[in-house]
């Protein structure tokens, strides 16, 4: 396994965590208020139009189909087999039409060719184990003016000097989240332009109200 590879653990940890993911306000969108603010946010970042959308740690495929739902063209990649089954599974009850892969989003398995309008990842960079390379990755997989969305945060729960959340978890380089400075400096020279939105501010988002950094980068090719 080379350090570039998210360790089993990892995986096992994702894997056990997918039936009850959707429990959290933010992840299921089960509250039609919650699941309209994000709706909202999401539409006011994407362009106008059917889009073609990489949604890189899916998990539950959420907003994946939130998108889908909006008309844009979606394809999922997540690492764990139960979490893209959930999405799968939510795909075959609302109607609405989404691809979910398994795989690595650092690597994610859509071809060589493959080039997108929009990649999005959503709390899932304090996880990986090169978030810079997939950065890196990410925006080679964006068409010419493609726009990148990363929702990220610094995780009250996961406060420097807490457990771990999985065996192998303390190798992970950002692994209480990161702050917007230091992904803005990290992705400045990947891109043509980028903006950070704060995100906390608003309880609906995140179903009550939150004091930790919550925030979305939005940076264009
Ligand atoms: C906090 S959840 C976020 C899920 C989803 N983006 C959302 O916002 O609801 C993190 C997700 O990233 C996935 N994940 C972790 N490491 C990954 C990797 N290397 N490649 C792809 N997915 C990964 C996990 O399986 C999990 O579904």
């Amino acid at each position: 396994m080379s350090e570039h590879t998210p360790t089993p653990t990892i995986t096992e940890y994702w894997n056990d965590a997918a039936p009850t993911f959707d429990a959290e306000p933010d992840h299921g969108l089960r509250d039609a208020d919650t699941r309209a603010a994000w709706a909202r946010l999401l539409g006011g970042w994407i362009p106008a139009g059917s889009r073609s959308v990489l949604d890189v740690g899916c998990g539950t495929g959420t907003l994946s189909l939130l998108l889908a739902a909006d008309g844009h063209r979606v394809t999922g990649v997540d690492l764990a087999p139960r979490m893209v089954a959930e999405a799968r599974a939510k795909q075959a009850a609302t109607g609405h039409t989404a691809r979910f892969l398994v795989g690595d989003a650092a690597a994610p398995p859509v071809g060589e060719d493959a080039r997108f309008d929009v990649v999005l990842a959503r709390h899932l960079l304090w996880t990986l184990p090169q978030p810079e390379a997939a950065l890196g990755r990410w925006c080679g997989l964006l068409r010419p003016g493609g726009v990148l969305i990363l929702i990220e945060g610094r995780w009250a729960e996961a406060a420097p000097g807490s457990t771990p959340y999985a065996a192998d978890a303390e190798l992970l380089p950002w692994p209480g989240g990161v702050g917007a400075e230091q992904l803005a400096d990290t992705v400045r020279p990947l891109v043509a332009s980028l903006r950070i939105e704060q995100l906390g501010g608003d309880p609906q988002l995140w179903g009550r109200p939150v004091t930790d950094e919550r925030y979305a980068l939005i940076a264009q090719v």
